[in-house]
């Protein structure tokens, strides 16, 4: 059995496959893979594990002798689930463990903001600490007693709702397609709708799967709806915010501030205005990264290719 991976991930779960009597080949370049590279490393393997790869028809038409693929990551907007399905190739996902180190990055982006510490940071070393001690300039806002809003409460959220409500006592409202009775009776989470949300939040958090339905859904009207104190954190996927309405929404003062881990596109070009805001805290897509969160990320693919190379159920699959 062939076992090809289009990045590097680490070795636990490719030492798994390995003891399996699997072959595997890891995509160890420093460019990502192309869409050719990538059909002529899987046209001959049983099983994918997908490294932030698009996941098209095509390459799926191309390689349907593929028994498995298991992304390496939570989100699986990059891949075609539809020709999936109808090809009978059944993909994995890595979720639960890597909410805990996703929700931290959402509080990291979230503290940061409010505080400027990314800003400061670079005041110093841009050699522009000055002598004398300001006593009005470069003001944060605290978060004790503010209210959280949760845009997408499934476990990454939860997580995120319950670190806040822990740290600062926030009180937590939440927008979901479904009211969520764990997040209501464990942190005393409220439901309400995406104009409350947007309305009431003094920290919007964005912890949604991208859809089409939610592609760019915060842009210049929503936006507009935000109160003018507000932080938005984004650890979710880019493409939900309308990077331009973002930056103008900054710059007018319809909000106060935002932390982004995720952006659209990726990577960023380091001349992106955000990166020059005092209000902005970006971070390069690291929500998932820490050794605990990748190492069971990597068991966990190991996992669902095993059971799908067995033709057993995968312990997390995405297909319908
Ligand atoms: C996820 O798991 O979806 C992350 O965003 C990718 O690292």
């Amino acid at each position: 059995m062939k076992i090809f991976i289009s990045g590097v991930i680490p070795q636990i779960g490719v030492k798994m496959l390995q003891e399996e009597g699997y072959i595997v080949e890891e995509w160890n370049h420093s460019q990502p893979i192309t869409l050719d590279e990538l059909i002529d490393k899987c046209k001959d393997a049983d099983g994918y594990i997908n490294v932030m790869s698009p996941v098209s028809g095509k390459f799926l038409e191309a390689c349907s002798q593929l028994k498995v693929i298991s992304t390496f990551s939570v989100g699986f907007n990059h891949i075609d689930i539809p020709t999936s399905t109808r090809l009978g190739i059944p993909v994995g996902n890595t979720p639960d463990v890597l909410s805990n180190a996703t929700a931290d990055t959402a509080f990291l982006l979230m503290l940061n903001v409010s505080r400027k510490a990314f800003f400061n940071y670079r005041r110093i070393i841009e050699g522009n600490w000055k002598p004398g001690f300001l006593s009005v300039d470069y003001l944060g806002q605290e978060l004790n007693g503010k209210t959280l809003g949760i845009f997408g409460m499934g476990r990454i959220g939860f997580k995120m709702a319950e670190k806040c409500k822990g740290a600062y006592g926030m009180k937590v409202i939440y927008h979901n397609r479904h009211k969520q009775e764990q997040a209501e009776k464990e942190i005393g989470a409220t439901y309400v709708s995406f104009e409350e949300l947007l309305n009431q939040a003094d920290v919007l958090s964005i912890h949604a799967p991208l859809s089409e339905e939610n592609k760019g859904i915060f842009n210049d009207s929503t936006l507009k709806k935000m109160k003018n104190t507000s932080i938005l954190i984004n650890t979710a996927r880019g493409a939900m915010v309308n990077e331009k309405d973002l930056i103008q929404a900054l710059q007018s003062g319809q909000i106060w501030g935002a932390g982004l881990d995720v952006t659209d596109p990726e990577p960023m070009k380091a001349d992106n205005p955000l990166l020059q805001m005092e209000n902005v805290a970006i971070t390069p897509h690291i929500g998932s990264a820490t050794v605990e969160a990748r190492n069971a990320m990597s068991v966990l693919c190991a996992k669902n290719i095993i059971a799908g190379i067995k033709g057993e159920k995968l312990p997390c699959v995405v297909n319908p």
